[in-house]
């Protein structure tokens, strides 16, 4: 479903990524896991079209999206839940909901629906609908984060750091919707510095260090790696 082969980018200078191959395969859920400025979140840049690639080749359902502009990949279904912060804060839960269906705003009933299953789906988007998104703690913020970017009924969803500043209810109830909506057909591919949640909700994992693949496999097989028991979890997997 998702492929990168050879990607090569980065920012002004230097390369970030250098000769990244990853396959998510559909229905997966892939954990990108690595040591900060590892080239983690440019692995998500590349994909979600807000960094052009280098050198090397990005494929979704087929064709290739490598280079094309952030709209065009929402278009073709890749939508990102970005890392934080992301909610118009003055604005209310329902509007920063409704932007998130910009790109169909003119299928009003299209729209309706998509928003009544999201309403369902996340209770507090009804609950706070009429509240600015500001007043909201940050695991609900993170929750209409999400909901703002099912808008879209995406095929592929890219999460940076999900886990981030969450408290533990928060947290499980993120990790709860990501573990549904994969179950419900989205292919996700998430970056975790939470090593032991990611690997835990993934099916396959991958290991970037100084910008290249160190290791990939299925997550159990990652989890259980003796090097990557050392450097990210202090120890072996009890
Ligand atoms: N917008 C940017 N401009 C210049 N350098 C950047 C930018 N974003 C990230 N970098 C650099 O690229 C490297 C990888 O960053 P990033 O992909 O954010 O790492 P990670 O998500 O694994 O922590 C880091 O050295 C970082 O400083
Ligand atoms: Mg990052």
């Amino acid at each position: 479903m998702l492929t990168l082969a050879g990607v090569t980018a980065g920012y002004g200078g230097g390369d970030v990524l250098r000769g990244v191959d990853l396959v998510c395969a559909a229905g997966s859920i892939t954990c990108i896991v690595g040591p900060n400025g590892a080239g983690k979140s440019t692995v998500l840049r590349v994909v979600s079209g807000l960094l052009r690639p280098r050198a090397g080749e990005v494929g979704f359902s087929g064709r290739p999206i490598g280079g094309l502009p952030p709209e065009e990949v929402l278009r073709r279904g890749v939508a990102q839940v970005p890392q934080s912060q992301a909610l118009f804060p003055s604005m209310t839960v329902r509007e920063n909901v409704l932007m998130g269906g910009y790109l169909i705003r003119r299928d009003r009933a299209l729209l309706r629906s998509r928003y009544r299953a999201i309403e369902r789906r996340i209770p507090i988007v009804a609950e706070r609908a009429g509240d600015a998104a500001g007043n909201l703690s940050g695991g609900q913020r993170r929750m209409v984060e999400i909901a703002r970017c099912l808008m879209l009924a995406p095929g592929l969803i890219l999460f940076d750091e999900p886990s981030l500043g969450l408290d533990p209810r928060s947290l499980a109830a993120v990790a709860a919707l990501i573990r549904e909506l994969n179950a419900e057909g989205a292919t996700v591919l998430l970056v975790e510095q939470n090593v032991r949640l990611g690997l835990g909700l993934a099916s396959h994992g991958l290991v970037l260090e100084g910008g290249q693949v160190r290791l990939h496999g299925t997550a159990a097989e990652v989890l259980a790696h003796p090097e990557i028991a050392d450097l990210y979890l202090g120890g072996a997997p009890r």
